[in-house]
Order: C-alpha cells, then structure tokens, then sequence
C-alpha cells in the first residue's frame, strides 16, 4: 500500500509573516492527520520562518527549485545544503512554469534530481503535457520522453525515493481539472514506464502525484483512482481550510 502524499506548492506567494500564519493555522487544522504525508513548499525567503512553525509535527517542509552545484558563482541559486541546513526534505523539480518560463529540459530536471538525492532530499518530479500536445494525440509520447530523460541513469533505489507528480499543464491553475479517468491513465501508464526502465516490484511503490485545480471537491475522486497516490496542489494549498479540507477528504479514501 502506498501512503498518500499531499503536498502544497505555494508558487511565488507570501511575505515571511503571511506564510508564518499560513503553516500556523494548516499545523493546527491537520495535527491528527496521520494516514496522509503532508508537505508544504513556500518560497526560498519563508523556508526559514516556516520551518520553525511545522518543526516536529506532521507537516514537512519542501522547496519549489535547487541547483545542482553545492556552492561557488551560481548568483541567484539555491543549492541542497542550504535547503537541508533549513530542515527542507522534499524539493520540487521541473515543475512546467519552470519548464516554461525559465528555460528547464529534461537534462536540467534530471541534474537537480541528482543533486537533491545527493543531500537526502525527495524530489517530486513533475511531469506533464500542454494542452496542444494532449490535442495532438502527443500526450504520451511527452510524458514517455519526460520519464525517460529526466530519470535516465538513477538506479532502482533511486526512483524508489522520488515522488513523480504528473501536472497537465492544461489543467493548472485553470479550475479545469482532468477527469479522474483521463489523470487514472497517465498513472498507469507512468508507472508502466518505470516499470519498463526497472522491474514491476519496483514500479509498485512508487508514489505519482497528479496536479492541476485540485480543490476539496475533487480530491476523494482523484484519490479513489488505482494510480493516483496524492497531489500537487497549487492555487487550494494557499488557503489552510481548503489545503486541510483535501488532506482530510483523502482520509475518506478506500482503496
Ligand atoms: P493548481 O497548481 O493547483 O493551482 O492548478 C498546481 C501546480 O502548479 O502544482
């Protein structure tokens, strides 16, 4: 059985003080929640000040990027020792604004992958494809070409310890979610190509994620799917009523 994963990607939002409130208020509102991992993942400047609020209870702390040198002449960079010296245990990698606005390939998620297992961190690898590819009949072609680059040369111990969260860019922050069929799909067929590149044991625990307009109404039906192991919530995780109200509605889940 593979424990569900809700993590919260915060985006470029909040001043220290607003998310200091945020992971206040989600700490208390999901302090008995223990069947469900639960991740927040604020920007670079509020790690710190988040960390002292979630430090030894139930919520993890997790980073939106990490370069993949530990230190030198990377201006503007934040590297795994910095993210680790914070208390951060997950990082969120190749996610598609990344991909889209800053200029992020396979090759790229696949170094920051490398770097974030290095430091003991938990990539959530985001994969995912634009609605002209998904029209275009290309969506797994896409997501077969992601799985294959970004995770090409890590060994099975290595995939095991990465989450993947599949994000069709179509469906984030657009309030279009994909049907939990349509996400059900590419689970499936996301673990078969793990499966393919490792062996079916293997392709079992891993954890995938899916993202795009997750909201508290949707959440039990994603969750309900066989593939579909947690989420990747963007614009919902900004509230703590609606980010618990998911947590708590995935506790409703039998799978
Ligand atoms: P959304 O974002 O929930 O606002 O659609 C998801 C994401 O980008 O991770």
């Amino acid at each position: 059985m593979r424990k569900l994963i809700i993590a919260g990607n915060w985006k470029l939002n909040k001043t220290s003080a607003e998310a200091a409130n945020l992971a206040t208020e989600l700490k208390r509102e999901v302090s008995d929640v223990m069947d469900v991992d639960v991740v927040i993942c604020p920007v670079f400047t509020a790690l710190s000040v988040v960390q002292d609020v979630v430090m030894e209870s139930n919520v993890k702390l997790g980073a939106q990027n990490i370069y993949w040198e530990d230190a030198g002449a990377f201006t503007g960079e934040v590297s795994g020792p910095l993210l680790k010296d914070l208390g951060v245990e997950y990082v969120i990698i190749g996610h598609s604004e990344r991909r889209q606005f800053f200029g992020e390939t396979n090759a790229t998620v696949n170094k920051r992958i490398r770097a974030a297992l290095n430091h003991n961190l938990t990539p959530i690898v985001c994969v995912g494809e634009l609605l002209e590819e998904r029209e275009a009949g290309k969506a797994f072609d896409v997501i077969q070409t992601q799985c294959t680059e970004s995770l090409a040369g890590f060994s099975s111990e290595e995939v095991q310890k990465m989450i993947i969260a599949y994000e069709p860019v179509w469906a984030i922050g657009t309030g279009k979610t994909a049907s939990p069929e349509q996400a059900q799909e590419v689970h499936k067929f996301i673990r078969d190509q793990i499966m393919k590149l490792h062996s079916e044991d293997m392709a079992q625990t891993v954890r995938i994620q899916y993202g795009g307009s997750v909201k508290p109404e949707n959440t039990a039906e994603l969750m309900s799917q066989p593939d579909i192991d947690g989420a990747l919530v963007g614009g919902a995780s900004l509230k703590s009523e609606a980010f618990a109200a998911i947590i708590k509605n995935c506790c409703t889940v039998n799978k």
